[in-house]
């Protein structure tokens, strides 16, 4: 094994977390605080929250919520315009994966300048940005304790995957009650957004020992807790264990990368603007049919990990189990098995294969893929041979 790097930020985790934002924002230097959210955050009176608690602690502010699902490039320009128009000096996103997403790169924009569009790829941030501390209110992104934010680029229709280690926010702060205002298919969507994290950093070619018992433990929660969760908003010991499980499969990836789910989901999130956590449920059963031959016996850890009796199987058996698991989980949680309803055009999927291939999160897929190849899963996971009329190319 090689050199390995390891970086989490300082985590608050716990019901009643978010009461220490303002003396954790106190903390790192805050004057004024540029507040990032979005419309249903504000609704679900989580905004409120933190705004009481930055008054009492005699913090200014100013509120973006802007940014859209999949926030989008022109918006995190138009987001930074507002940071440096207010005189902010430090950062806080509240959210799902889009909003903190959005956070963060307006954070890089004031430090760093430019556009958006110049930072995508890996290690392009060189000033230090201002003082970052997110809060999750999904168990999904693992963006609070990330180095990546993913950024749609408007012209070129796909998300921009743009890691860091300067995008490693400060303090993550997890408050699992935050997770009670997520209806069932937002629960849904995200905790399998999670699990992706925790299948891909396992197998990554970057996994590390500390990360992959960090994936395990994601694995071993979601396969718990998920269902539980998205049946009721009110069981406090399901949300617990879904905040921890997103937490701890954000840690593995950040620190691991992820692998072929994410490269294609970022092209067709970027294209039809779905919600991810529902593109990569789709798309995962496919790939990790791909790529079970790079590593049948951590397929079947993850077997094992998702709850499945593997003993007395053979390595192979037992790695099959771990798809049979995850296509269950989605169907369990009435999750479609593909995007039916979505037709590309030949040259559409040509454009998304192509793309999906550069993405930085390609690099670490424990099994090459050519363009080839990416299209082949992508017509797989879009349905029958008759929904993508490439097919018929
Ligand atoms: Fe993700």
């Amino acid at each position: 094994m090689g050199i390995f790097k390891f970086m989490t930020p300082e985590i608050i985790f716990g019901t009643n977390a978010l009461g220490q934002i303002g003396e954790s924002m106190l903390r790192l230097g805050a004057k004024k605080v540029f507040v990032v959210s979005d419309a249903g955050v504000v609704r679900a009176g989580w905004v409120e929250t933190i705004v009481r608690h930055l008054k009492a602690c005699r913090l200014d502010y100013c509120l973006w919520t802007e940014p859209t699902p999949n926030p989008k490039d022109y918006e995190v320009e138009q987001g930074v315009r507002a940071y440096i128009e207010n005189g902010c000096n430090s950062v806080i996103g509240v959210g799902g994966g889009s909003a903190i997403d959005a956070a963060k790169a307006v954070a890089l924009l004031a430090a760093n300048g430019g556009e958006i569009r110049g930072y995508e790829g890996v290690d392009l941030v060189t000033r230090p940005l201002p003082p970052m501390v997110m809060v999750p209110t999904t168990a999904g992104s693992g963006s609070e304790v990330s180095q990546f934010a993913i950024i749609v680029h408007s012209e070129r229709k796909l998300k921009m995957t743009i890691v860091s280690k300067s995008l490693i926010p400060d303090i993550a702060i997890i408050d699992p009650q935050t997770l009670m205002t997520m209806d069932a298919r937002l629960t849904a969507y995200t905790g399998m957004d999670a699990l992706t994290h925790a299948i891909e950093s396992y197998i990554s070619l970057a996994a590390t020992p500390l990360t992959e018992q960090y994936s395990l433990q994601a694995m071993r929660l979601i396969a718990g807790y998920l269902r539980p969760s998205a049946a009721s908003r009110h069981n406090r010991e399901a949300k617990e264990a879904m905040a921890m499980a997103s937490l701890q499969a954000g840690i593995a990836f950040s620190n691991s990368i992820l692998g072929a789910v994410h490269a294609m989901s970022h092209q067709l999130g970027g294209l039809l603007d779905l919600p991810h956590g529902q593109i990569n449920a789709i798309l995962l059963p496919h790939v990790m049919e791909y790529n079970l031959i790079s590593a049948p016996e951590k397929y079947a850890h993850i077997a094992a990990a998702l709850g499945e009796n593997v003993s007395g199987l053979s390595q192979t058996q037992a790695a099959r189990k771990a798809i049979q698991a995850v296509k269950q989980l989605a169907l369990d949680l009435d999750i479609p098995g593909s995007l039916a309803d979505v037709s590309l055009e030949a040259h559409q999927l040509d454009f998304l294969s192509g793309n999906a291939v550069q993405d930085a999160c390609m690099i670490t897929n424990p099994r090459d893929l050519e363009a080839e190849e990416v299209k082949r899963l992508f017509r797989q996971a879009l349905g029958s041979e008759d929904a993508c009329s490439a097919n018929r190319n």
